[in-house]
This record gives structure tokens, C-alpha cells and sequence, in this order.
């Protein structure tokens, strides 16, 4: 009787370690750390924000970057008692690589920026082929980001993906993709394409993305677009894309136009942007329904996007990492 006892407790904290311990893979990217001070500052608020909310050891992280920007990630690692290795990605090996997928769309998605022109902006839709097949998802981020939360939360909405959607993504919070879609719009004026929510396709925010790498090696849908450009370009004709330079946000934007279903859109409050350059540039009309965030009061992720500083702490939580 006894026996049974210890047995049901033995499988109930199996049961209960086995929910807890579960690993999330976390991809970032980084280039310039080493010399860039503000860099360096959003990836300390990034890091210590991120393990401020969850249990560290339950974190395996994947830096993409130069190997300076890797050698400072990992002292402020070790600086923070991160026990674990991490997953380094030299990102020139990487470029040269995948040189051939990624191409046309540097040449596509950074129409005269030369800083978006960087493969190191598009190489999440390549992640299922650069991170092992065990790898099943993972949480691609920015580093301009403050988390307000739990990222085990901002997980757990892989489960609410249903069976077309391979790939959670934010929409953009600024009318960008109405302004480079005029023309389109102007051709088929009952469009939803480039309206704003909680209706219109409005084009996504590329700074948090939940990427179900198995789902996104498995649709030949999405490879196809990877491996045969002419398909992105009879897109970019067909909705006049022109001249878009924001990196794989314009690619998953596009891809949405037609089709949508790939794409589980997260919630704003688990990326709150904050840039607002289109503020005041002629679309103070519609601005509010594209930058609102219906759940402000909770935000769960930060983006100090284009430079944009993070609010105050609603929380003054001291820090203990
Ligand atoms: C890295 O620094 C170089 C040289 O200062 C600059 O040209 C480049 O735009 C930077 N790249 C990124 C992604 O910050
Ligand atoms: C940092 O580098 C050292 C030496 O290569 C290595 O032992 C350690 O595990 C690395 N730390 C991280 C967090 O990767
Ligand atoms: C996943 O595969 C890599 C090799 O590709 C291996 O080093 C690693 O230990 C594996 N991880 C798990 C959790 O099985
Ligand atoms: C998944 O959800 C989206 C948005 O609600 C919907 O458009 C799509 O048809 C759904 N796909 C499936 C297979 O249920
Ligand atoms: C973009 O497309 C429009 C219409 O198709 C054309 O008038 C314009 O010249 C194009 N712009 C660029 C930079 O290619
Ligand atoms: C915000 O969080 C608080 C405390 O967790 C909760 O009571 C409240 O209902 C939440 N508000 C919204 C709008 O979700």
C-alpha cells in the first residue's frame, strides 16, 4: 500500500518536472556589439529582463553574430551565472552558406537601404535549415526588447496554432504597409490588404517571431518561395512591393497577402512597438488603429524599435539575477 503511495508520488513529480523543465530555444542575432554602446545597453536590458521572468536553466539560446559580438555575449553570460554553452552561428559562414536563398531577397526587401541590406535581417526564414532537425520551435527575438513577463507564456502560444499556421508573428504597429501599398490599394479600394486591426492584413513586426521549425520544413508552400524567387516576384507585381527595406518583416508581410493562413498573429501586448516615425507623416487619420495596443496595461514584451527608448517599469522590481 505504501509502495503504491510512493509510486503515484514518483510519477506525480515526474509528471510535474517533466511540464516544468521544458526547454525553450531562443535565436537571436548580433552584429556590432563589441564597439556599439547603445547595442550593448539593449542587449544587457534584453538579457536581464528575459531572465528576470523565468528560470534561466530552462533557456538555450542560439547567438548569430560575429565572432566579437559571441565573445561579448558570452562574458555577459558568465557575468550573469548562465551555466550553459551557448549555440554559436558565425554569421559570414552563415552568409556565404545560404548565399544563394538569400539573395534575392536582399535584392527584394532592402530597395535602397544599405543597412538592411545585411543578411544577418533575413536569415530567420532559413532558421528550420540552420538549427538541428531536433529542434523543433524555437523563439526568434530582436534585441531591442524588454520583457515584462514570462517568456514560458509567450510559448505557450505555439499550442494555439492551428493546422495551417506554421510561423506566430506580431502585426507592424505603424501604417507602413498601407503607405507602400497606395498604388494596390488605389487599384482594388475594398482591400483588407494593408488595413488596420483587428480586420485588415496589415503586415507584420518581424521583432518576435515563433518559428514551428518542423511545420515550416514540412510546407512546400514556404519552400517554394525560398527556393524559386520568380514565385516572390509575381507577388511583389501583383501588390506593386516595390520598395520595401525592412528586412524578413517584408517577406512574411508579402508572403500574408495571399497567404494569410500561414501566419498565427500574436498578440500586441507580446510586442509592443514603440517607434513612431510615421506619426504625423499624413495618416494621423487611421494612426490609433494601427499603433493602439488594446492591452496596455499589460504589456508583456517591449520593442524600443528604431531607437525608441523603453517606458518606466509599472513594477519596481529589484533585480536579482
Ligand atoms: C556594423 O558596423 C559597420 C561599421 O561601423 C556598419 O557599416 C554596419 O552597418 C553595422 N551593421 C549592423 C548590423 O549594425
Ligand atoms: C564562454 O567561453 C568559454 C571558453 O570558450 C566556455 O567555456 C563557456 O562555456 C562559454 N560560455 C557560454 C555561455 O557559452
Ligand atoms: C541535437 O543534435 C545535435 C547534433 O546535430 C546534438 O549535438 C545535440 O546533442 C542534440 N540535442 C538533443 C537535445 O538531442
Ligand atoms: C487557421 O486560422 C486562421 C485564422 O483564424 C484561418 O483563416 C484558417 O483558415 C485556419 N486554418 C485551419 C486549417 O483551420
Ligand atoms: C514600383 O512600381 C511602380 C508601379 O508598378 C513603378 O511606377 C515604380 O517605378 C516602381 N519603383 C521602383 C523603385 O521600382
Ligand atoms: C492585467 O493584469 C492584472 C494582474 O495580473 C489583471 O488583474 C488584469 O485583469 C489584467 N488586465 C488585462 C486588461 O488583461
Amino acid at each position: 500500500m505504501i509502495f503504491k503511495q510512493i509510486l503515484i508520488l514518483f510519477l506525480f513529480i515526474c509528471i510535474q518536472s517533466s511540464f516544468s523543465s521544458s526547454i525553450i530555444d531562443i535565436a537571436f542575432t548580433v552584429k556590432n556589439l563589441s564597439t556599439n554602446q547603445r547595442l550593448q545597453l539593449n542587449f544587457f536590458t534584453f538579457i536581464t529582463s528575459l531572465f528576470q521572468h523565468t528560470s534561466k536553466d530552462n533557456l538555450r539560446l542560439h547567438v548569430i553574430g560575429d565572432s566579437d559580438s559571441h565573445h561579448f555575449v558570452n562574458q555577459t553570460l558568465q557575468n550573469l551565472h548562465y551555466n550553459h554553452q551557448i549555440n554559436k552561428f558565425n554569421i559570414d559562414d552563415l552568409a556565404s552558406k545560404y548565399e544563394k536563398l538569400i539573395s534575392p531577397l536582399i535584392k527584394h526587401f532592402s530597395s535602397g537601404h544599405t543597412y538592411y541590406k545585411d543578411p544577418l535581417f533575413f536569415l530567420s526564414p532559413f532558421l528550420h535549415q540552420i538549427l538541428p532537425e531536433n529542434i523543433s520551435r524555437v523563439i526568434m527575438l530582436d534585441i531591442d526588447l524588454r520583457f515584462d513577463n514570462d517568456i514560458q507564456e509567450l510559448y505557450k502560444l505555439f499550442n494555439q496554432f492551428n493546422q495551417s499556421q506554421i510561423l506566430g508573428i506580431a502585426r507592424e504597429n505603424q501604417p507602413i504597409y498601407r503607405h507602400l501599398l497606395w498604388l494596390y490599394r488605389q487599384e482594388n479600394p475594398h482591400t483588407n490588404i494593408g488595413n488596420p486591426p483587428p480586420y485588415g492584413i496589415t503586415g507584420f513586426n518581424s521583432g518576435v517571431l515563433l518559428l514551428n521549425l518542423n511545420k515550416i520544413r514540412q510546407s512546400s508552400l514556404f519552400n517554394n518561395y525560398l527556393k524559386n524567387s520568380y514565385l516572390i516576384e509575381q507577388l511583389i507585381h501583383k501588390y506593386h512591393f516595390n520598395h520595401s527595406h525592412l528586412g524578413d518583416q517584408d517577406f512574411y508581410t508579402l508572403l500574408s497577402f495571399q497567404h494569410n493562413d500561414l501566419f498565427f498573429i500574436l498578440p500586441c501586448s507580446w510586442n509592443r512597438q514603440l517607434c513612431t516615425w510615421w506619426k504625423g507623416k499624413g495618416y494621423d487619420d487611421v494612426w490609433d488603429n494601427y499603433f493602439n495596443c488594446n492591452n496596455e496595461q499589460n504589456i508583456s514584451l517591449y520593442h524600443g524599435n528604431c531607437n525608441t527608448p523603453m517606458p518606466n517599469r509599472i513594477i519596481n522590481e529589484k533585480l536579482e539575477l
